[in-house]
């Protein structure tokens, strides 16, 4: 049986001050809770989590990484800097990375490869467009996706991996893909890795992320394929996430 899995993204918000108090009620909100817990937080705010988390049932981890080790790379954060700071997870192809950032199928693959070698665990995304979804290409495009982190690291490291469904048209946006919706497609990825090695599907964890919310969460989750969540807007309100983390 796989254990639930409850991340929170926080993207690009926040401040010391009010960290503090969401770190704080996250922190003893889930402390009696079945799930894993994660928050993935903004670079400067590593430190910070490291201070209020350490020692707790809440992990913490970063909401990109390098593709590259070291070197002269203006701006970038490696996987190994990310754990000395005590990350645990690293998200690798988010779908704002994807779009905004121009993060490429094999950018991202490299991406979870330098997450492995720093032994991070990658948190993988992966997601249609609406435009994708209305032109009936979902299925060929988690694949695509999928398949370049396969082809690059092997399917022994999805073993060591999660994998996030995060339909781009559900993010932000209050739409939620519906339990079948993506029940249909984690079944999906969990198929295309089934192919590749049965043992390894059976044990992936696959969350559902876009618009999770305290209301709609025990409804996703009770999906036979869906392993947990990765919270955007909800990871921000700590009686919100606590509640989603109830619902794994
Ligand atoms: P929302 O929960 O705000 O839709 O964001 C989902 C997401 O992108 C998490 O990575």
């Amino acid at each position: 049986m796989r254990k639930k899995f409850v991340a929170g993204n926080w993207k690009m918000h926040g401040s010391l001050a009010t960290n503090a108090a969401l770190l704080d009620g996250v922190r003893a909100g889930v402390a009696s809770l079945a799930a894993e817990v994660a928050v993935c937080v903004p670079y400067p705010y590593l430190d910070q989590a490291r201070g209020a988390l350490g020692g707790s049932n809440v992990a913490w981890g970063a909401q990109d990484v390098s593709e590259h080790a070291q070197g002269a790379y203006t701006g970038e954060v490696s996987a190994t800097m990310l754990a000395d700071f005590g990350c645990r997870y690293a998200i690798v192809g988010h779908s704002e990375r994807r779009s905004y950032y121009g993060d490429t199928d094999s950018v991202v693959a490299a991406k979870f490869e330098a997450a492995m070698k720093a032994n991070l665990v990658p948190i993988l995304c992966v997601g249609e467009t609406l435009d994708e979804r209305e032109k009936n290409v979902t299925a060929a495009v988690v694949t695509r996706q999928l398949d370049a982190v396969i082809s690059r690291c092997g399917i022994a490291a999805l073993a060591k991996s999660i994998v996030a469904y995060e339909p781009v048209w559900a993010i932000g946006t209050g739409l939620t893909a519906s339990p079948e919706q993506a029940q249909e497609v984690h079944a999906l990825i969990r198929a295309r890795v089934a192919r590749e090695d049965a043992g390894v599907a059976a044990g992936l964890r696959i969350l559902y992320g876009g618009s999770m919310k305290p209301g709609n969460a025990k409804e996703l989750m009770a999906q036979p394929d869906i392993d947990g969540g990765l919270i955007g807007g909800a990871a921000l309100v700590a009686a919100d996430f606590i509640a989603i983390c109830a619902a794994a």
